[in-house]
Order: structure tokens, then sequence, then C-alpha cells
């Protein structure tokens, strides 16, 4: 069959049955990114993004009570990222099986289990020693296969050990079919939120910082999506979601808006949009030195994002952003 017929993974979980619908802003909507290292007892502030931590994999739990067992709306879901020392890199991103995602998760499911969600961002560029987001050939282009049948390595592995979605963000071509290939192969049954309308974007700066992943050399321009491109966006969700994706994103979100509502008028998936770190530093210290009101903009952004037609927010103000839907109540 198809692989687009596949169904159930999209609205087996709780929270992902409620991203096929649409109204106000609940917790649901919100996914929180979460930074794990391989120090286990590790806090520390990233610099790029303040009131944002790396976490130690033994932490990570503890941190997130809070959050997750508070009355109200609460943290329904969490985006790991998995931040690596430059000396635990390799080559051709083998490292990934020594990632601090696998204890991160193995620990928060066995703690929280239905409770939250935990997706996991699937790319190379954290753990690759050039910080790109595939496997390169010598002359510093992309090997494909390569790095195809790395991320649908990881993709399992992650899976095997507690992963609730799946969420590729590493742009190679035809990669949500191998990943879904390879799932499907082990019987996993779970829903892939591909990065499907990812842009070359300047936003990503402050993440960078914090994901220590920044290209050694060159840029991401010969698979992030130019800017400009209308068409690549939508045919990339389409292509997508023909491979087997359940969900596709708009990646960064405030300056694509239009791509989010091209997408809702052709795509019959849930949306996802991911305010990324450049927007959420650009808001923070525009309200730090007075020039704007945080919680009216953070939430007026999110208004924006829902009214385009998103239904998944990844968003750094989650933890703030929870407390202002209480205040509505
Ligand atoms: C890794 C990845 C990036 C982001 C999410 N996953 C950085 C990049 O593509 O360079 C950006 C997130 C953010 O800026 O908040 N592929
Ligand atoms: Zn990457």
């Amino acid at each position: 069959m198809d692989r687009s017929h596949y169904f159930h993974n999209s609205y087996r979980h709780p929270v992902c049955r409620s991203w096929h619908s649409s109204s106000s802003l609940k917790d649901t909507n919100l996914i929180l990114p979460i930074f794990v290292t391989n120090t286990p007892d590790q806090k520390s502030e990233i610099a790029s993004m303040p009131g944002n931590f790396h976490y130690g994999y033994d932490r990570v739990v503890e941190e997130l009570r809070p959050l997750i067992e508070r009355t109200g709306p609460r943290l329904r879901a969490i985006m790991l990222f998995g931040v690596l020392q430059p000396h635990e890199k390799e080559i051709k991103g083998n490292s990934f099986k020594n990632s601090p995602v696998i204890p991160a998760l193995e620990r928060l499911k066995s703690a929280y289990g239905q409770k939250l969600l935990l997706c996991v961002d699937i790319c190379l560029c954290g753990y690759t020693t050039h910080g790109h987001c595939g496997v390169l050939l010598e002359d510093g282009t992309i090997n494909l296969a390569e790095s195809q049948s790395q991320l649908a390595e990881m993709s399992v592995l992650f899976a095997q050990h507690g992963a609730d979605v799946i969420a590729p963000s590493d742009m190679m071509d035809g990669r949500v079919f191998y990943i879904k290939e390879a799932l499907l192969q082990k019987q996993i049954f779970i829903p892939i939120l591909s990065y499907s309308s990812k842009f070359k974007s300047s936003f990503y700066g402050p993440f960078r910082d914090a994901a220590n992943s920044a290209p050694a050399f060159g840029d991401r321009a010969a698979y992030q999506l130019p800017s400009a491109s209308r068409e690549l966006a939508i045919r990339a969700a389409l292509r997508d979601i023909e491979e087997g994706a359940d969900f596709v994103m708009v990646k960064p979100a405030m300056p694509y808006l239009d791509i989010i509502r091209d997408l809702k008028n052709t795509v019959q998936v849930p949306i996802c949009c991911y305010q990324v770190s450049g927007e959420f530093a650009m808001i923070y210290h525009a309200a730090q030195a007075g020039g704007i009101n945080l919680k009216e903009v953070v939430l007026e952004s999110m208004q924006g994002f829902l009214r385009a037609g998103a239904q998944i927010i990844i968003t750094y103000f989650t933890p703030s952003l929870l407390d202002w839907i209480a205040e509505s109540y």
C-alpha cells in the first residue's frame, strides 16, 4: 500500500490526536525544545538563549517535573536535541549512537509515560565533526545514500529507546521515505513530523550556539530551502507526505506565515511551525530593552500562527505561555 495511507500513527497519542483539530491556543499545541548533554548532572544557562538550559540526561526529568505536574495547562510535548562536546563527534555522525538523547528518553519515558509526548530532532549536524546535516563526500558535497541510511538508523534507535515522534530536520532528499521504511520494517508505529519546509535562515544563529552545531565550513544552502521560494516549500511538504510524513513543518515561523497558509490550503495533515531561536532572541531582547511588551507580543505571534493555519507550535516561550493560558481561563 502507498505509505501515505498509514493513518493510525498520527492520532494514537492523545496529544497527536488534538493536532487534528483547530481552535484557540491550548497546552497540547505547544512543544518545548530541550537541549540534553552527556554531562549527567549539568544545568547551565545557554548564553544566546536566556532562560533555556543545557541539561544533563540525569537532570532533565526533575527539571521538567514542575511544568508537567502542575494543575491546569501543563507541558504536554518536548523536542529533544542532543548536544555533544567537540571530542565526542565523528566524521560521519556515528556518535549519534552515544547521544544523550537516548538516556534522556529512557528516563523521561519511565517517569512520565503517556503524559509527555517525546519528539526527537533527527539530524547529523550535532554529531558530525564538520557540523553539516548529512554525511559528506570527499569534495564536501552531500553523500545522499549514506546520509539517508544514517538518519534512518538514528530514527530507529531513538524510537527503540522511547521516542514518540520522529522529527527529521536534516533536509536530505528522500529521508522521510527511508526513515518510514526502517520504522515499518521494525514494526515501530510512531508518527513522523517532518521539518519539510525548512528555509536556510539567519534566524538559527542562537540555536547553533546552543547545539554546538554550526558548520565548520560553508553553509547549508545546498540542502535548506531558498527563502524566496514558495513553490519548493509546497512541493517539499507534498513530497514528504507522500513519503510517509504524518505532520509537516514550516520553519522559521514569523517571516513565513504565508507559507503556513499555503500549506493549510494545500495539504490535509496538521501543520507545525517552529518559532526559532532568532525569533525568540529578537522578541526577548526587544522586551528587555523596554521596546515591546513580552507577553502581548508573544501571544500575538501565537495568534498569527493559529490564524495562518498551524496546530502545532514549537516555541521556547512554552513555559511562559502555559502561565498565560492559565490566566486567561
Ligand atoms: C538542526 C536544527 C537546527 C534547528 C533545529 N534543528 C539548526 C539548523 O538547521 O542549522 C534550528 C532551531 C532554532 O533555531 O531554534 N538541523
Ligand atoms: Zn542539522
